[in-house]
């Protein structure tokens, strides 16, 4: 697959390692390319574009920019480059506010998510939320004693949710789907519930796991 990646951080190089080492094509896209340059060497693969040109060629876009800026970052990308597109939503709603013991804020509430902001703005994109509840350095292929952990997905469109079930079974993910774009209100707190114990103890090597 084209994987375009909208965001330059940890979490965008993370998953652009992933997607390259499972054998599909990447762009990374970004508002400054020059930023990349260090990574784009180590990385001689990977593509660096602007963010709508990247948004433009791939089959399928993750989205892991700042939350407060998602919306902003995917109408860079142009509505009409994303339309009928899965789009991973690996991003959390933080607050530009400090932890309360270990706590973090968020600026939505759980009554409405931020993937369900972004789906109703643009109501042609097929959302997926996935990869937020995990550190960067677990997302892919993690190696847990306690054998393979769980991503908690949604999103309203079936078959895009089947194609990220895909990927997640490449990158060492059982794929615990919640349902529709609703689910991501639970699903994004989770990322408070995985960071806690960083913040309070700097314990940051777990994840989650449904037991059935
Ligand atoms: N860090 C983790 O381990 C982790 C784990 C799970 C989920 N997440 C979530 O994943 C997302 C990315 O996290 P991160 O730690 O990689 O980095 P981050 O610092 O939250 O965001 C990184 C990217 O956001 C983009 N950005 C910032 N302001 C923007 C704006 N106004 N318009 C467009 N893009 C903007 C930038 O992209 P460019 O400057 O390149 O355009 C930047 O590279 C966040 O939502 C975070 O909550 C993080």
């Amino acid at each position: 697959m084209k994987v375009g990646i909208l965001g330059s951080g940890d979490v965008g190089k993370a998953l652009a390692a992933g997607f390259l080492r499972h054998g599909h094509e990447v762009t990374m896209g970004t508002r400054e390319a020059s930023k990349l340059a260090d990574w784009a060497e180590k990385n001689p693969k990977a593509l660096v574009g602007s963010v709508t040109d990247t948004a433009k060629w791939a089959d399928v876009v993750v989205l892991a920019v700042k939350g407060a800026a998602a919306a902003d970052a995917l109408r860079g990308a142009g509505v009409e480059n994303l339309s009928g597109k899965t789009v991973i939503d690996a991003t959390n709603p933080i607050a530009d506010a400090a932890p309360s013991n270990g706590v973090l804020r968020f600026f939505t509430n759980l009554d409405e998510s931020l993937m369900e902001r972004l789906q109703q703005e643009f109501p042609k994109v097929r959302f997926v939320k996935a990869f937020n509840s995990v550190g960067n350095g677990l997302m892919v292929n993690p190696k847990f004693p306690g054998g393979k952990p769980t991503m908690f997905i949604c999103g309203n469109d079936d078959a895009a949710k089947k194609m990220v079930a895909g990927i997640l079974d490449q990158f060492g993910w059982e794929t615990a789907d919640m349902g529709k774009a609703e689910a991501a209100r639970a699903i994004e707190p989770l990322c408070m519930l995985w960071c806690i114990p960083g913040f309070l103890r700097n314990e940051w090597s777990h994840a989650f796991k449904l037991l059935v």
